[in-house]
């Protein structure tokens, strides 16, 4: 059955920005992050706390953080990969970090330099020093229904990196389908799988729009009762390692199609359009939302 509220996860300041060829302005980023909490977003990811030489579009996330006005009931988590970046994330205020696994070698490899057995050992410590310094933890899975460098992943290694990251204390596990290649059924089969060993109310999707599917997918997995979704203003994004992926899911065309379908969110539709128009024109791109669009076009 459809469920009747969906929390939203915007990570468009992150995972939209990490992407960008030009370097943006920290009072932008902060603009953007204050604006989405403006428009209802009870999440909005700020930042990640990694290596500059592989994001430089990453870096200065620590005075975007400690720059926010930050609002009461919102969260703002950064991506941490190391003790490192979390060091430098409980310095600047983080109150969540996320870290980041997948389901294909080749992709941790290429990602973050390591394999997945050595990336879920180095997370366990991570993880369990954040929650001794009272900082919550999300974890990612990358690859869950394709990878760029090996093709097909096996749903086990999926529902296997997504348990250990639960296990170890991860409070929800984002499901990412970061190049955009699901489908409906296929969608709806890793989640079933994964949602047989971690409860479905701490898993969310995390589906990036190459092949225009991510509606769809989403439709699909929200008819399961998934009450979590990632997406990203405008449709913004795209990962430096995952060559050939498009922006995530817009969340102004989530927020449509969860108005439809009577599922309340808490945004504000115009308010997050405005926001995506805005953006956009600073990024000098076109909003890769239809919604945004049509919205305009009235
Ligand atoms: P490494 O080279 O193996 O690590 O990189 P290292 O420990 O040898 O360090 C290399 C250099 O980075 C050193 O600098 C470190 O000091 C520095 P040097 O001494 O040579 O000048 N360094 C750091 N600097 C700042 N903050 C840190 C940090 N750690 C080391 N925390 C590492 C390993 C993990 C650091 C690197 O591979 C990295 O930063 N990777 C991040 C890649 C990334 O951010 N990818 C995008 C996010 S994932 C994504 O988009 C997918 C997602 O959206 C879900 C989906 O769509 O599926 C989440
Ligand atoms: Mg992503």
């Amino acid at each position: 059955a459809l469920p009747q509220r969906v929390k939203i996860i915007e990570v468009g300041p992150r995972d939209g920005l990490q992407n960008e060829r030009h370097n943006i302005p920290i009072s932008v980023r902060i603009a953007l992050i204050e604006q989405l909490a403006d428009a209802g977003l009870p999440v909005v990811e700020a930042g990640a706390f990694v290596s500059p030489l592989w994001v430089p579009q990453m870096s200065a996330s620590g005075e975007v953080l400690s720059g926010i006005q930050r609002k009461a009931g919102v969260s703002y988590p950064v991506l941490v990969p190391n003790l490192r970046g979390l060091e430098a994330a409980r310095a600047a205020g983080a109150e969540e970090i996320a870290v980041f696994g997948a389901a294909s070698e080749r992709f941790s490899q290429k990602n973050i330099n390591c394999s997945i057995d050595q990336s879920l050992t180095r997370f366990a410590t991570v993880v369990t020093a954040a929650r001794q310094q009272g900082i919550r933890a999300r974890g990612y899975v990358s690859c869950v229904l394709g990878c760029p460098y090996e093709g097909e992943v096996a749903p086990q290694t999926v529902v296997r990196v997504a348990a250990e990251l639960y296990a170890m204390g991860c409070y929800e596990i984002s499901l990412g389908d970061t190049i955009g290649v699901g489908t409906p059924l296929k969608a709806l089969r890793m989640l079933e799988a994964v949602a047989r060993e971690v409860p479905l109310a701490c898993l969310a999707a995390h589906f990036h729009d190459t092949y225009g599917q991510a509606l769809a997918n989403l439709f699909a997995v929200l008819q399961l009762g998934l009450t979590n979704i990632d997406s990203a203003v405008a449709g913004l994004g795209g990962c430096p390692y995952a060559p050939g992926a498009s922006g995530n899911v817009a969340t102004e065309d989530v927020v449509y199609l969860l108005n439809g379908l009577g599922i309340a969110t808490g945004v504000d539709l115009e308010r997050l359009a405005a926001t995506g128009r805005w953006i956009c024109q600073r990024l000098g791109r076109r909003p890769g939302s239809k919604v945004a669009r049509a919205l305009a076009g009235r």
